[in-house]
């Protein structure tokens, strides 16, 4: 199996590893099969994603996808944010082995929980501008 020099430098030198004490939004995600979880944190200000965070319990490729897509919704929108797909974050990754691209579906997932959970935070239903929340099965 071969990584990418970006998925091994995300992996052993992540970006925003921990927690945000005073989150406004907090996600949290797990994939039933392999057991690996991810928490995200975010900061939210007017609409502008200013801090994340994750803890990710998992494999190298979940601490890879996890530390790309904090670095990806940074300084981002909601909207933008909300647009991330696990694709995107296997294209800024420069790829994933065909095995791995479900720990990146957990990324693009955690983004989503931590912003379903700021809407509900502030009294918003967020299932329609969210979605649903999936789980990933494999
Ligand atoms: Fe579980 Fe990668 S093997 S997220």
């Amino acid at each position: 199996m071969m990584y990418s020099e970006k998925v091994l430098d995300h992996f052993s030198n992540p970006r925003n590893v921990g927690e945000i004490e005073d989150a406004d939004g907090i996600g949290e995600i797990g994939n039933a099969k392999c057991g690996d979880i991810m928490k995200m944190y975010l900061k939210i200000d007017d609409g502008i994603i200013t801090d994340a965070k994750f803890k990710t319990f998992g494999c190298g490729a979940a601490v890879a996808t996890s530390s790309m897509a904090t670095e990806l919704i940074k300084g981002k929108s909601i909207d933008d944010a909300l647009k991330l797909t696990n694709d995107a974050v296997v294209e800024a990754l420069d790829g994933l082995p065909a095995v791995k691209i479900h720990c990146s579906v957990l990324a693009e997932q955690a983004v989503r929980s931590a912003l379903s959970d700021y809407y509900a935070k502030q009294g918003i239903d967020p299932l329609p501008i969210v979605g649903e929340i999936k789980m990933p099965e494999e």
